[in-house]
C-alpha cells in the first residue's frame, strides 16, 4: 500500500505534506531527483528520461500510482509517459490538472465544452521549461474561454530554495512579480506553477498584493488524490513503507527537507 510522490527535489514536499495529512493511513514514498535539480532548464527529451528513471524506481518500491509533484515534468514528460511507457498495471498522473479544475471551478472529471470563468487575467509563474511547453494554455483552453494568460518564467528561484538561500529567492521573486507586473498589471489570480513555489506563498502573495487570489496546488493535488484513490482504491500499490528517497547527498536534503517541513525528515540514497 504505497503511493509514489516524486519531483525534481524538494519542491514536491510541499504536496507530500498536504497529502500526509489528507490521507494519513496510506504510506508514502517520496523521491527527490536532486542530483539533476533544476529540471526547469533542461530539454524535454532530458526531462522525459530522468522523469521516467525516477518513475521506475518508485515503481520498484512498490507503488502502483505515482504523482509527478513536479510542474516542469508534468508539462515536457507526463503526456508522453501516457502515450506510451506507463505499464497497463500502473498510473502516472501530474499536478496540473487540478489546479486548472480549481481555477475554471470544475469538478474532477467534468469534460463538458470549454466555458467562461470568473478569472479573466490569470498570471502563472513557473519555470522555463514548464512555461516553454505551454501545457498550461493547453489544458486551460479544454476548459475555459476568454481568459489571458501571462506567463512568467522563473529563472533561479529554484536553484535558491534548493541551496536554501531564501534570501535570494525572495529578491527573486519580488523581480519575477515585478516583470509579470509590467505586462499584465491588474492580474485576477496568479497560479504558483511550480511545486517549490509554496515555500515562497507569502512572498508572492505580499508582492503580488493582496486583490490578486494566489493559487498554490500541494491541497488541490492532495483533494484530488483522495477523490481519485476513493474510486481506485485498487491504485494503493503493495508498498507498506513511507520513505524519503533522495539521488542527491541525503544528509544534506535530510536537513534541507527538516527545515522546510519543520519536522524530522530523513532521506536515504535512492
Ligand atoms: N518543482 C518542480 C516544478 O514543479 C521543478 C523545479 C525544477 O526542478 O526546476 O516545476
Amino acid at each position: 500500500m504505497a503511493v509514489g510522490i516524486f519531483d525534481s527535489g524538494l519542491g514536491g514536499l510541499t504536496v507530500l505534506d498536504a497529502v500526509a495529512k489528507r490521507l494519513p493511513d496510506v504510506p508514502l514514498v517520496y523521491l527527490g531527483d536532486s542530483a539533476h535539480a533544476p529540471y526547469g532548464v533542461r530539454t524535454p527529451d532530458d526531462i522525459y528520461d530522468l522523469t521516467t528513471k525516477a518513475t521506475d524506481r518508485l515503481f520498484a518500491a512498490g507503488c502502483d500510482l505515482v504523482i509527478l509533484a513536479c510542474n516542469t515534468a508534468s508539462a515536457a514528460a507526463l503526456r508522453r509517459m501516457q502515450e506510451g511507457w506507463v505499464p497497463k498495471d500502473k498510473r502516472v498522473l501530474g499536478v496540473f490538472v487540478p489546479m486548472i479544475e480549481a481555477l475554471t471551478e470544475r469538478q474532477w472529471g467534468d469534460n463538458s465544452p470549454p466555458r467562461e470563468v470568473a478569472a479573466k487575467h490569470v498570471a502563472l509563474f513557473a519555470t522555463p521549461a514548464t512555461v516553454a511547453s505551454r501545457a498550461f494554455q493547453r489544458e486551460l483552453a479544454f476548459r475555459a474561454i476568454g481568459v489571458d494568460v501571462e506567463a512568467q518564467a522563473c529563472g533561479g528561484v529554484v536553484d535558491a530554495i534548493e541551496d536554501g538561500d531564501m534570501i535570494l529567492a525572495d529578491a527573486l521573486v519580488r523581480s519575477h512579480v515585478d516583470a509579470l507586473m509590467r505586462k499584465m498589471p491588474s492580474p485576477d489570480a496568479a497560479i504558483l506553477g511550480c511545486t517549490h513555489y509554496p515555500l515562497m506563498e507569502a512572498e508572492f502573495q505580499a508582492a503580488l498584493g493582496p486583490e490578486v487570489k494566489v493559487f498554490s496546488q500541494a491541497n488541490l493535488v492532495a483533494d484530488s488524490l483522495a477523490d481519485y484513490l476513493e474510486r481506485r482504491p485498487e491504485m494503493i500499490g503493495p508498498g507498506k513503507e513511507s520513505a524519503f528517497l533522495t539521488t542527491g547527498d541525503p544528509k544534506k536534503v535530510s536537513a534541507r527537507a527538516t527545515q522546510f517541513l519543520r519536522r524530522q525528515i530523513t532521506f536515504t540514497a535512492a
